[in-house]
C-alpha cells in the first residue's frame, strides 16, 4: 500500500500548497507573534526562503508561495523573477547557492564577514575594521547604516539576530514585541525604533501612536522570538525554556536576561522534559520538525501518537499536518505509514514525563 499511497499524499499536500492553505509558522520566527505586529493585510517575507511569504490578519500568518524561479519582493509586495528581487537569504551550507559569479552573501555568525561568491565557489572575507556588510546593498557600511548585533551561545556559537527587515516592507509603521508605546518602520531595510510621545501607545491597526485604551496593547506578545538582541527577562541563572526553532533554546543568564541558544550539535532538538538537546527523535518540544531536516516527510510532534507527519521542503513545512490512514504510524526512516508503532520519543506520550539527565 505504501509506495503507491506517498505519490497520493505527495499529491494532496501540494495541491494545498498551491492553494495558499494556512500553515503553522515555520523556523525561528513565530510568525503569529510577528503578524500581530503590523497591520492586517500585509504580506511579510519568509525569515527562511525567498519564495515563501505569509500574508498577515490578526495573529493569522497564511503561507503563500511563489510560482516557479520566483521570489517575493517584500517591497512591491509581489512575486518577481527571482534575479529581480534582493533576497540575502541563503543556505548556511552553501552560501553562494542560486547567486551569480560575482556577487555576495552574508554570514550566519558574523555581522563584519561575507562571503565572495567565485567561480570557484564561496570565499570567506571580512570588512574593513568597524563596517558591517549589509546584505541589501551587498557592502561594507558604517554599523549606523546597517546596525547588526550577534548573540553567543554558552558553547561559544554565535549568530547574528534577526533583522526584521528582512521580512517587513520598508516605509510602513509596525509594533513592538515587548512594548506597547514602541513602534518600528525599515528605511533601506535598516530598522528605525521609537517611543510613541505622552504616554500614547502604538496602535496597530492604526499604524499610528493612539491614546492608551484597552485594546491597543493587546497585541503586545513578548515573544522571544522577535527580540532582534535576544534579551528577555528572566529569574534563574542556567535556567532553560524552549524557543520557537526546535533546535534553539533560551538559557537565563547572570545578567538577567534570556538569550537564544542553538544546540551546538546538528540535529539536535531541544527537549522540555530533560531541559537539554538531544537527538531530534527524542525531543519532546511541541515545535516545527521540518527545521534542521533535509527530509522531505517528518514525524509532527505528538502528545498522544506516532501517526501525524508534515511535508517539508529544505526544512521548511508546507502544508498543515497529516495523518496516516487509521491503524497507520508514520516513520521517518522509512518515509511511510506503516503499521509498526516507531515509538520515537517525540510522538509518544508514555515517554513523555520520564527525564533523561545524560548530555
Ligand atoms: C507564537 O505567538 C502566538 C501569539 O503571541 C502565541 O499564542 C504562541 O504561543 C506562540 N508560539 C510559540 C511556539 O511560542
Ligand atoms: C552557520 O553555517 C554553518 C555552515 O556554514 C553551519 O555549520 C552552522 O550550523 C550555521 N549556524 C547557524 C547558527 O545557523
Ligand atoms: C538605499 O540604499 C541604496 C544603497 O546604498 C541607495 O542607493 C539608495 O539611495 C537608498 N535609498 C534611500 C531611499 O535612502
Ligand atoms: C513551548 O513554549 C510555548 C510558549 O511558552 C508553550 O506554549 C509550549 O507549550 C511549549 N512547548 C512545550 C512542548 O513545552
Ligand atoms: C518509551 O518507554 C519505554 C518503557 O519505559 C521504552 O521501552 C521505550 O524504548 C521508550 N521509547 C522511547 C522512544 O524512548
Amino acid at each position: 500500500m505504501l509506495g503507491g499511497s506517498r505519490n497520493t499524499i505527495c499529491l494532496v499536500v501540494l495541491g494545498l500548497v498551491l492553494c495558499g492553505c494556512t500553515a503553522p509558522a515555520a523556523a525561528n520566527v513565530n510568525m503569529s507573534a510577528l503578524c500581530l505586529m503590523v497591520t492586517d493585510g500585509l504580506y511579510v517575507a519568509s525569515e527562511t526562503d525567498c519564495s515563501s511569504y505569509y500574508l498577515c490578519e490578526g495573529a493569522v500568518a497564511t503561507l503563500q508561495t511563489c510560482g516557479s524561479g520566483q521570489y517575493f519582493d517584500k517591497n512591491t509586495q509581489l512575486c518577481n523573477t527571482a534575479s529581480q528581487v534582493s533576497c540575502s537569504i541563503g543556505s548556511s551550507a552553501t552560501p553562494c547557492a542560486g547567486k551569480a559569479v560575482g556577487t555576495f552573501a552574508p554570514t550566519n555568525n558574523s555581522c563584519t564577514d561575507y562571503y565572495y561568491c567565485g567561480a570557484s565557489g564561496a570565499q570567506r572575507s571580512s570588512c574593513p575594521n568597524g563596517e558591517n556588510f549589509n546584505p541589501n546593498t551587498m557592502s561594507c557600511v558604517w554599523p549606523s547604516q546597517y546596525p547588526c548585533t550577534t548573540v553567543t551561545a554558552s558553547d561559544g556559537v554565535s549568530a547574528v539576530s534577526l533583522n526584521l527587515c528582512q521580512m517587513i516592507k520598508d516605509g510602513v509603521y509596525f509594533g513592538s514585541s515587548d512594548s506597547c508605546t514602541a513602534w518600528n518602520y525599515c528605511n533601506n531595510n535598516t530598522l528605525v525604533t521609537g517611543t510613541c510621545p505622552n504616554s500614547m501607545d502604538f496602535n496597530v491597526a492604526k499604524g499610528i501612536c493612539d491614546y492608551a485604551v484597552d485594546t491597543t496593547c493587546s497585541q503586545v506578545t513578548y515573544d522571544q522570538s522577535l527580540s532582534t538582541t535576544g534579551a528577555g527577562k528572566c529569574g534563574t541563572v542556567g535556567e532553560t525554556k524552549n524557543a520557537t526553532a526546535c533546535n534553539q533554546f533560551y538559557l537565563c543568564q547572570s545578567s538577567g536576561v534570556y538569550t537564544l541558544q542553538t544546540c551546538s550539535q546538528s540535529g539536535y532538538y531541544y527537549d522540555t522534559i530533560s531541559k537539554i538537546c538531544v537527538p531530534r527523535m527524542s525531543a519532546r518540544n511541541q515545535c516545527d520538525r521540518c527545521v534542521g531536516t533535509t527530509k522531505t516527510f517528518v514525524n509532527a510532534y505528538s502528545a498522544t501518537s506516532c501517526s501525524d507527519y508534515l511535508y517539508c521542503v529544505n526544512g521548511v513545512q508546507r502544508g498543515a499536518e497529516q495523518q496516516c490512514p487509521s491503524g497507520y504510524y508514520f516513520n521517518e526512516d522509512m518515509g511511510d505509514c506503516v503499521i509498526v508503532d516507531p515509538d520515537y520519543a517525540c510522538c509518544t506520550p508514555s515517554n513523555a514525563t520520564s527525564s533523561t539527565t545524560t548530555s
